[in-house]
């Protein structure tokens, strides 16, 4: 069976990009789950988290996250904060092989001042004290939900797609061995 490419990590990390390519690559689909709740909610995650709240946001992205899990055939690029919810990487795990991108405070703050999207990073600390708070609470979280991790720092992008593809190769086969041949 092929189980689905879950992407998860901090915002910056390049997961829808390398997610886009990796499912060209292995002919799934590609979903991302930011996408997905935009659409659901009929407006941009900065107006879901402005009018209704970070609160409001989570719950849309338990319910976006645990139907997408259902899809098979799937590379899945999720939002920074889908490990907070401990039934969110259940759902996730259940089906798909899941892969860390992590990218150092750096690369991330790069990669997240170039747009201005991300209302977790608008605080007034400013995005630096913001990212490493965030990262240092989150970084045993993505580490227990992943199956393997990438890291990115440095590496163009086409060398992390082939890195992220040997990965879900190697633990897709772990998970599932291929049938032992019959002879005669
Ligand atoms: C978030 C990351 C964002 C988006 C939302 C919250 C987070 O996704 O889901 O702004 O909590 O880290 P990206 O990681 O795709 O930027």
């Amino acid at each position: 069976m092929n189980r689905n490419l879950v992407l998860i990590g901090f915002m910056g990390a390049g997961k829808s990009t390398v997610g886009r390519a990796c499912a060209r690559d292995l002919g799934f689909a590609f979903r991302d789950s930011d996408a997905a709740i935009e659409q659901r909610a009929g407006k941009p995650i900065s107006d879901i988290f402005a009018d209704d709240g970070e609160a409001a946001f989570r719950e849309l992205e338990t319910a976006t996250v645990h139907s997408l899990a259902r899809r098979s055939r799937t590379v899945l690029a999720t939002g920074g904060g889908v490990v907070l919810d401990p039934t969110n990487v259940a759902a996730l795990r259940e089906t798909g092989v899941v892969i860390l991108l992590w990218a150092d405070t750096e690369t991330v703050l790069a990669r997240t001042s170039r747009r201005s999207t991300r209302p977790l990073l608008a605080g007034s600390a400013g995005p630096r004290a913001r990212i490493e708070s965030l990262l240092a609470q989150r970084e045993p979280l993505y580490s227990a939900a992943a199956d393997a991790v990438v890291d990115t720092t440095g590496l163009p992008r086409r060398e992390v797609v082939d890195r992220v593809l040997a990965v879900y190769r190697r633990v897709s086969c772990e998970r599932s061995p291929p049938k032992p041949e019959t002879v005669g």
